[in-house]
């Protein structure tokens, strides 16, 4: 049993599609949440940048005295998670991370294409391309870089039909392609499912189901906490945030975000 709060990282306000799943399923948990966003997108940066961001974020969250640490950031996984639990080990940290949900994306039937949309970091690193050689038939899945998603969603842009001069580039070389499924690979994403959708139908063809990792990973949170006996009882769900943007521009979106079911 533990008092203490759950630190939650993302490069930016993304996580917080993390966090609201947290929410509602560990709602007895407090939390403290880290958005990078004065350096987001992280996204476009090197492994190397993308790790030391990364481990300094993790260093102020452990300053503040958590529990866990979940790394709400598909690209900081893919980029920094190995190197992130060697350093924490010492600590008797636990870590918990996001990665693309696209395990349950190739277990849907159809034969149609799973489309994983992430950043251009995730789609190119080596983690991910693991994870992506373990699927039943790997070259179902097409990986989909999407620069630009994210500064838009950090400017709080969330209309349906504000995306699509960037989802024309994204699906016009796919004119036609049946997709059973649509990982949303980013935890930025999540918040503009509309545009996802109303581009899927554009394009494509198939179901498009859009399928994110959101819930998978706050389950193992709570399998995690229950494995160190740290789960809170009588927490409330308090949400502290903080941010190395500004904090007066952002709050009020990373609030809103919170709250409804963007
Ligand atoms: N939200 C992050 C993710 O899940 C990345 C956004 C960025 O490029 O900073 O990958």
């Amino acid at each position: 049993m533990s008092e203490r709060p759950v630190g939650v990282f993302d490069s930016g306000l993304g996580g917080a599609s993390v966090l609201r799943e947290a929410l509602r399923l560990l709602p007895n948990e407090n939390y403290i949440y880290y958005g990078d966003s004065g350096n987001a997108p992280y996204g476009d940066k090197s492994d190397d940048d993308i790790t030391t961001l990364t481990m300094a974020c993790i260093g102020k969250l452990m300053a503040m005295n958590v529990k866990a640490i979940l790394i709400a950031c598909n690209t900081a996984t893919a980029a920094s998670v190995s190197k992130v639990r060697q350093l924490m080990n010492q600590y008797s940290m636990p870590i918990i991370s996001i990665e693309p949900a696209i395990k349950p994306a190739c277990a849907l039937p159809g034969t149609g294409k799973v489309f994983m949309m992430a950043t251009l970091a995730t789609t190119r690193l080596n983690r991910y391309l693991a994870l992506q050689a373990r699927m039943p038939d790997p070259s179902r899945v097409i990986n989909i870089p999407c620069p630009g998603i994210v500064e838009r969603v950090e400017s709080g842009i969330f209309d349906e039909d504000a995306y699509d001069d960037l989802f024309d580039k994204y699906f016009a070389p796919y004119m036609g392609t049946a997709v059973d499924a649509i990982v949303l690979g980013c935890t930025h994403y999540p918040f503009i499912k509309g545009a996802f959708a109303r581009n899927a139908k554009r394009y494509l063809r198939g179901n498009c189901t859009l399928i994110d990792g959101s819930v998978g990973t706050v389950r193992q949170l709570g399998r995690i906490l229950d494995r160190y006996k740290l789960r809170n009882p009588i927490g409330t769900g308090r949400v502290e945030f903080h941010t190395s943007g500004n904090e007066a521009v952002l709050k009020p979106i990373f609030e809103k975000l919170l709250k409804q079911d963007i």
